[in-house]
């Protein structure tokens, strides 16, 4: 009888490694085909050349120290119908530009019932197709749908998804001393059991109040990926009330047209502090933080040191920095109690992942900040839809991670493009 119920156990625990490995297989395998790991690699040559990506790396071909130009050809080609298919974006106006934050509601907003228009066909180069053909990257890509154009701010389903965040991920999305008070204590949301007592010392780093309440008419969010290139959107981009960053994507020199270069948010991950800036063991170091930041204006640097404990000293480091430069830019710092559930929210949701990724949390932290939300350089593939390559990032050509799943996190951009929430773009602005 006991023997029989060992030969069981064994048998159970067998099935359990068995699917254990196959669910973290297709995980791993998912991740490393597909996901881009956050901006940690840096713009700067020196730091760029270990990291070009497998996928776009010729074998036998050097790396140059500039970074990879998308091969995509803006100018319109000869072959016009590739360069015409793009789905048109909806112009923004620019007369709502302005470097002071518009009034909430202040917007425009079209009610009317537009009726979406069916989707120009797209007109892959046959050659083209018939080198991408067995590319798992591309096959994915064909099954993602493409969104309804045009796009239609729905404000009745943003206020319904608005009440279901309210519900998961209600807490204020920075520290403040209110939501984080002397004596009470921080929770790791990504660390376990991990806590940080918040001494008075601490709280000093923490603002009275909470600066991101909803008080923008439009956002724009910017993620970096390299769909941005040769696409003229930085009019676009700048036209917003507030426009959101991540990870001191750059955006000033020849970037700009494609950006833009108004930043009132921008994140910054800790592991830059190591890689990019050397824990600031010298001035220059600090200098070239401090000069970096200079290209964003008067911004708010948004960073996590409450979600792993490497990332808290780190953080202070850059505060500490920002004080000692007398920097007019602010620091804000992620809270816990927000990325933690807006984290399990998008898990629920579909997002398989170790965690979302930065774009993702901002974008969520977005919503709660502006009525609308245009999210830029959202796009996990390394080829455009007509084929073309791109670059990892706009910016660089770094290597692919693992950590997130950014197709998973698009088809929830899609899915919220399409219910009128947000509104995705990834086509070109001219
Ligand atoms: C585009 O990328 C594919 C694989 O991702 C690579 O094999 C090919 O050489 C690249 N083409 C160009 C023109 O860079
Ligand atoms: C882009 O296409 C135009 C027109 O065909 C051509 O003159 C130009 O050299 C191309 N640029 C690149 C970078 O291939
Ligand atoms: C472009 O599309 C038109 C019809 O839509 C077709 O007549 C023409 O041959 C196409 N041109 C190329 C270069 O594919
Ligand atoms: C921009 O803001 C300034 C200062 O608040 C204001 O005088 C100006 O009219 C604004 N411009 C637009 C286009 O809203
Ligand atoms: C807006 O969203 C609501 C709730 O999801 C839906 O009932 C309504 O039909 C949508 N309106 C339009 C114009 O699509
Ligand atoms: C925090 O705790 C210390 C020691 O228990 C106490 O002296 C201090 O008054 C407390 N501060 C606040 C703001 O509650
Ligand atoms: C500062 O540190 C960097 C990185 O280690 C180093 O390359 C540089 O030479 C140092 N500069 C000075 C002035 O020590
Ligand atoms: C933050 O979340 C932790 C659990 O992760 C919880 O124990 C704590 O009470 C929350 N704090 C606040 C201020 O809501």
């Amino acid at each position: 009888m006991a023997e029989q119920r060992n030969w069981l156990a064994v048998v159970v625990l067998i099935v359990y490694a068995l699917v254990g490995i196959a669910t973290f297989s297709t995980f791993i395998n998912f991740d490393n085909q597909y996901t881009p790991v956050q901006a940690v690699r840096m713009r700067e040559n020196d730091l760029l050349s270990p990291s070009v990506s497998p996928s776009t790396a010729s074998p036998g071909k050097k790396q140059t120290s500039k970074p990879a130009l998308p091969t995509k050809n803006t100018s319109t080609s000869s072959s016009s119908n590739l360069t015409s298919t793009e789905v048109p974006l909806i112009r923004i106006d620019p007369s709502r530009s302005n470097q002071t934050h518009a009034p909430l509601h202040s917007a425009k907003i079209d009610h009317s019932t537009q009726k979406h228009t069916p989707l120009p066909a797209i007109t892959v180069d046959p050659s083209r197709r018939k080198a991408l053909a067995g590319n798992k990257e591309w096959k994915q890509m064909q099954d993602f749908p493409r969104v309804k154009q045009p796009w239609v701010y729905n404000k009745t389903a943003a206020d319904n998804f608005r009440k279901e965040l309210e519900e998961c991920c209600g807490e204020d999305p920075v520290v403040t001393k209110k939501n984080h008070p002397v004596n009470s204590t921080i929770q790791y949301d990504a660390e376990g059991k991990s806590r940080l007592y918040v001494s008075e010392a601490v709280a000093r780093r923490f603002p009275d109040e909470n600066p991101l309440k909803k008080t923008y008419a439009r956002c724009s969010m910017v993620g970096s990926s390299g769909i941005l290139s040769g696409s003229g959107c930085g009019k676009a981009i700048d036209s917003a009330d507030f426009v959101l960053r991540c990870n001191l994507a750059p955006v000033a020199g020849q970037f700009k047209a494609d950006v833009g270069q108004r930043t009132h948010l921008i994140t910054m991950n800790p592991s830059m502090v190591q890689n990019r800036y050397k824990v600031f063991r010298n001035k220059t170091m600090k200098e070239r933080f401090v000069r970096d930041l200079s290209e964003y204006g008067n911004t708010r640097v948004w960073m996590t040191p409450f979600s792993y404990k490497f990332g808290t000293s780190l953080s202070y480091r850059v505060q500490d920095v920002m004080k000692e430069f007398k920097l007019k830019q602010q620091m804000v710092f992620a809270n816990p109690n927000f990325t933690g559930p807006v984290n399990t929210f998008w898990k629920r949701r579909g997002v398989r992942s170790f965690r979302s990724s930065t774009g993702m949390f901002l974008m969520t932290a977005a919503l709660r900040i502006c009525e609308e939300v245009h999210l830029y350089g959202f796009w996990p593939w390394h080829f455009d839809r007509l084929g073309r390559n791109l670059t990892h990032h706009y910016f660089d050509n770094s290597k692919v991670g693992w950590a997130h799943n950014f197709p998973h996190e698009f088809r929830q951009y899609q899915k919220l493009h399409n219910m009128g929430v947000i509104h995705l773009n990834t086509g070109s602005c001219t």
